[in-house]
């Protein structure tokens, strides 16, 4: 089958793997019909992920047809559409009845803190992702999920790790009613952060990028202010400006471990990788969050430390809130707000390109050309 191969940092192809097969009862195999590139596979991508293996399949933003199920596998069955939520989780630990399907205690043994997660290097589990013809889903009673028959498949492929993320972002922040929140990040975590915001009751919704058609597309999608990072002086002194010198009550890190904006961080955290990424937008958010505010981070970071302003959050008497995202808890409310029109994911996506182009894909999106927020891959047999 059609597969992409990590061969090296932003060195990515598509080559011929062998088909995957039920290695486990519980397992299924999905023939994928759509696999987005996330911001997080820029992380791998990129180079900044421990144990990213050459030879991985990346992609954990997938949807498709069940082709095959283990004897163990009762809650779909062969020919069923699904989504697939990026987290692979067994649905039993202490931790998945917590509803904490992120931190699935089973699905990645070989860590503690984070669970398993399709096609994110062998520090989420080693698993190959969905950025292929077939991907192997384990615990397939846990995380599939039928397609309501009146959605959109490029929906349903956002409902997989996007939307949840920036609801989860939104919910962490525990934004109260007129509250004001900053998100640092306009890509699709960020853009759907702030239209979030909104459904928790924000009363202004405030967005820093430094790439003008993001931010211009962020406006007109979540009706929020934005601004240029590099056309301010001082990030945090502008958000204090605009916040009556209090700061923002809710400051949101859509950005993670590759943030620009600070040479020294960018040097440290990027370039020579002596902490693990550059933590940028999470000074900012530090920094110009309110005494007593919540920062919820989503952006992800490498596992050992940053240069992270830890005394500001213990003077400030700061509340930090973060996690990879539990995408099945979220599913069913994030499905009613797509059925009653209150929120449309497919809007972000701006580019469909075929899988055998995975390598050029990830370029665009890398680089940011041709007003790309989010690529789809679409392999051969989807399309007609
Ligand atoms: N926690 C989770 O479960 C989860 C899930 C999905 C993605 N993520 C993470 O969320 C982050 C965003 O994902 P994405 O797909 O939107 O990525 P993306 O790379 O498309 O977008 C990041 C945006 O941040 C901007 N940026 C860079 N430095 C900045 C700074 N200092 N201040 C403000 N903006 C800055 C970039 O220009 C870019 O537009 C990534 O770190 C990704 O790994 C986390
Ligand atoms: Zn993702
Ligand atoms: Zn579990």
């Amino acid at each position: 089958m059609l597969a992409m191969n990590y061969r090296g940092p932003r060195r990515v192809r598509i080559d011929r793997k062998p088909f995957p097969e039920i290695k486990h009862p519980e397992d299924a195999i999905v023939r994928v019909t759509r696999s987005c590139i996330c911001g997080s596979d820029l992380h791998l991508y990129n180079g900044n992920v421990p144990d990213t293996r050459v030879g991985m399949t990346f992609g954990h933003e997938f949807v498709g047809v069940i082709e095959e199920i283990g004897p163990d596998v009762h809650n779909v069955k062969v020919g069923d559409t699904v989504l697939v939520p990026f987290n692979i989780a067994c649905g039993k630990c202490a931790f998945c009845k917590q509803g904490l399907y992120g931190n699935c205690h089973e699905s990645n043994t070989q860590a503690t803190a984070v669970g398993g997660i399709f096609g994110y290097s062998h520090t989420a589990g080693g698993y190959d992702g969905g950025q292929a013809e077939y991907v192997r889903v384990p615990y397939a009673n846990v995380g599939p999920t039928v397609i309501p028959p009146d959605m959109d498949p490029d929906d349903a492929v956002l409902l997989t790790d996007v939307l949840p993320t920036g609801y989860q972002a939104a919910e962490m922040g525990g934004i109260q009613p007129g509250d004001t929140v900053v998100i640092f990040g306009a890509g699709p975590v960020g853009i759907m952060a702030a239209k979030c915001a909104w459904l928790f009751g924000a009363g202004r919704v405030i967005v820093f990028d430094h790439v003008e058609y993001r931010l211009e597309f962020v406006r007109n999608y979540a009706q929020c202010e934005v601004y240029n990072f590099r056309e301010v002086d001082d990030v945090v002194v502008f958000v204090k400006k605009l916040t009556d010198w209090l700061g923002a009550d809710v400051c949101i890190d859509a950005v993670g471990a590759e943030a620009a904006g600070n040479a020294m961080q960018t040097i440290t955290g990027r370039k020579t990788l002596l902490q693990a990424g550059s933590a940028t937008a999470l000074h900012w958010a530090v920094n110009s969050v309110k005494k007593g505010g919540i920062v919820s981070i989503v952006g992800v970071y490498g596992p050992t430390d940053n240069l992270v302003p830890i005394g500001n959050v213990v003077n400030k008497g700061l509340t930090i809130r973060a996690n990879q995202t539990s995408v099945k808890r979220l599913l069913p409310r994030l499905i009613d707000h797509i059925q009653q029109g209150r929120i449309n994911p497919k809007a972000i996506i701006t580019h469909r390109i075929p899988l055998e182009e995975v390598a050029e894909a990830y370029h665009i999106f890398s680089a940011k050309l041709d007003n790309c927020i989010k690529p789809v891959l679409i392999p051969p047999s989807a399309r007609s």
